[in-house]
Parts: structure tokens; sequence; C-alpha cells
């Protein structure tokens, strides 16, 4: 990989990432399954990206392709990956080894099965730095420890020499944090780091990357499908529905002037504080789309509550709103006339609120 200055200078020059019509999809029985269809954008240096969608819009093959960390057989991947300058999409497995851990790492889902159940913390946090950064035994040793200091770990000396069983979920959690910082990443993904936490340890957990990013002036990839989650912590959010992106904004701008009806759907659907413990969690009436065989025009059209003509006929393209960084993939978006219109129509027949809310 490239020297820490040349990195810098390319900095200068251009977004630290830069993803540009990538795509990933599954050769399967049924049929070639585009997870991930021609997404965009890109990322600055020290930013919180957010991408948010429903299970299976492809957040996660999104994530893992960036990496390059996919199951090669049945997997074609074409687009483009610039990182720091460079392009990485065609890296062989020896050169994307030396970017993981170093350049780009991950905290996954559930730390229970990411972590070693038969390997103490301390070992797993410092065999990564023995392997990518040369450390002898003592020195990785005095690093994992300064590390489990770094992510608030209660008792770090004594969670050295524990195993993972040994942890509340959300002392593995933090774990699987260290691991991840353990190289000093430029980038981390994190994808869905908090589902498994009760809601006092996920704010916890949220405020821990947050925190490492801004002392680390990393980047991160928060990778979640839950709207509310990255509301304090990204500065922008890439919305994603069948393995499209369809709607990225700075973020207040996407709380403020959301676009699209499946934005303002998966905001709904977000659990309100003052709803009695019983209530019924909101979802999005209506399935995701096939990846096999996607809805030919727009793909939340079988579920969208303004779906027109033009909607099922010709898929939207990206437009550009009226803030410059805000791109959205609909035809008649959120307070259009059209939109308007059909909701006057929906409350007059007391559909009362937007479909999320169902
Ligand atoms: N190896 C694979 N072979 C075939 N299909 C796959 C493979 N991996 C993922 N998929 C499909 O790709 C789609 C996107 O999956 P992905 O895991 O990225 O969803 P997700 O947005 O992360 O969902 P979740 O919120 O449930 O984690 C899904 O339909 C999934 O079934
Ligand atoms: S393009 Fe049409 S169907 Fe798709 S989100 Fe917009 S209004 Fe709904
Ligand atoms: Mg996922």
């Amino acid at each position: 990989m490239n020297t820490r200055i040349q990195a810098a200078t390319r900095q200068i020059e251009g977004p630290l990432l830069k993803v540009t019509d990538l795509c990933t999809h599954f050769r399967t029985e049924r049929g070639l399954v585009r997870s991930v269809d021609g997404v965009s954008f890109s990322l600055d240096r020290g930013k919180a990206l957010g991408i948010v969608g429903e299970s299976g819009s492809g957040k996660t093959v999104l994530s893992r392709s960036i990496m390059g960390l996919l199951p090669g057989r049945n997997t074609e991947r074409s687009g483009s990956v610039v990182f720091e300058g460079e392009e990485i999409v065609d890296l062989s497995l020896r050169d994307r080894r030396k970017i993981w851990g170093r350049e780009m790492s991950m905290i996954f889902q559930d730390p229970m099965t990411s972590l070693n159940p038969v390997m103490r913390v301390g070992k797993q946090i410092s065999e990564g730095l023995s392997i990518h950064l040369g450390m002898d035994k003592q020195n990785a040793r005095e690093t994992a420890l300064k590390l489990l200091y770094d992510v608030r770990i209660p008792e770090p000396e004594k969670r050295l020499d524990q195993y993972a069983f040994e942890l509340s979920g959300g002392m593995r959690q933090r774990v699987m944090i260290a691991i991840a910082l353990a190289c000093g990443p430029t980038v981390l993904f994190a994808d869905e780091p908090t589902t498994a936490l009760d809601v006092t340890v996920q704010a916890q957990i949220l405020e821990l990357i947050g925190e490492q990013r801004r002392d680390r002036n990393m980047s991160v990839i928060l990778v979640t499908h839950d709207l509310g989650v990255v509301a304090g912590h990204t500065d922008e959010i890439a919305v994603m529905y069948g393995g499209k992106l369809v709607e990225k904004a700075p973020t207040r701008t996407l709380f403020a002037n959301m676009k699209m009806p499946y934005t303002e759907a998966l905001l709904r659907s977000i659990p309100n504080i003052e709803d009695a413990s019983h209530t019924r969690l909101k979802v999005i009436p209506g399935r995701p789309p096939d990846l096999v065989n996607p809805p030919k025009g727009c793909r939340f059209s079988p579920r969208c509550e303004y779906v027109q003509p033009k909607c099922i006929a010709e898929e939207p393209p990206l437009l550009t709103a009226e803030h410059v960084d805000h791109v959205y993939a609909c035809w008649y978006p959120v307070g259009s006339p059209v939109y308007r219109e059909k909701r006057a129509q929906l409350d007059r027949q007391g559909a009362g609120v937007p479909v999320g809310a169902v």
C-alpha cells in the first residue's frame, strides 16, 4: 500500500473513497441475484455516512463488496472503488489482505459469532497488531490493553485474559470495536453494530464509535435498517432499496426535506418512544422486491401509496434536489403537486397517515 505522505497528497485531490456504478450479483439456481445494482457515492476523510434500508436491501453486500470481502465463486462484481486515489476493485486477495485491518475494517453485527470462542480477548486483539504491524508480543499486548481502555471496557486488565463467553453483549461489542480499531484503519464499517444490544448500551456504543472517529480522523460507514440510529451519528445518509441507492443527502437535509416516499416510510417505521411497550412495530406494508426479477420501473412501485403509471413503466434516474448534495430517485417526490394531490385523496379516504405509520 502507499505511504502516508502519498495518501495525504492524494487526499487533497479527491474524496477518501469513491464508489462508482458498483454492481455485485450472485449466480444462483434461481437466476442472477442483483444484490447491489449500480451504486455510486463518495466519502470524505473523517466523515460518517449512514447506509439505511430494510432487511435485504443490499447494505451488507455493498459494504463487503467495497472491502472486497465477498465469496469468490458465483459472485460477479463490476464498477469502481477508488480508495485514497487508488482503484481497488480488481486487487488480488494478497493485496486486499494488506488493506483489511490497516486501511479498512469492519465491526460485524453479532460479536458472539465473529469473536473466536476459544481464544482469549487480549490475543484476539494483539494478533492483528503482530500480523499487520509486525509488533512483538509484549508491545502488542500493551497496545491491546490501551485499546481496551480506549473502548471503555470495565476492568480492562482482567478482560485481556478472558474469553468472549465471559463478557456481556455490550463488552463483546466493545472488544469487536477494539479489534477493528487496532491497526488504525482509515475507514471503519460498522454493520448493524448495536442491534443485539439494549437501548442504553446501543447509545453508548454509537457514542464510542463517534468519539473514536473524531479522535482518529477516521471515516465511518454505519449500516443499519433504522433511520433513528443514524440520525445523530452521521454527516450523510444513503438510503438503499432493492440493491439501489435511492436517496442520499446530508443528514439534516434528509430529515428536513426527504424526497423518497420510501425514506418517508422508513422514518415513520421508527418506534415512537411515547408508544406503549405493547404497540406493534410499524412496518412498511408489502414485500421487498425480488432481486432476481425486480419490477421494471421504480422498484418501490408495488408498495408505494403515490404510484402513478409512469412509475411502473419507467425507472426514475437519480435526480438532484434543491440542495446539490441531495439526490433521489422518484418521479413524484414528497411535496410535489402529484404527491400532495394523492396525499389529500388518501386522507379523504381515511388512510389518515402516510404508508409507514400503518
Ligand atoms: N451469497 C449470496 N448468494 C445469493 N444471494 C445473496 C448472497 N448474499 C446476499 N444475498 C442476497 O442479497 C440481498 C441483499 O443482502 P444483504 O445481506 O446485503 O441485505 P441487508 O440489507 O444487509 O439486510 P439485513 O438488514 O437483513 O442485514 C438479499 O436478498 C440476500 O438474500
Ligand atoms: S417513482 Fe413513483 S412509485 Fe417510485 S417512489 Fe416515486 S412516486 Fe413512488
Ligand atoms: Mg445486513
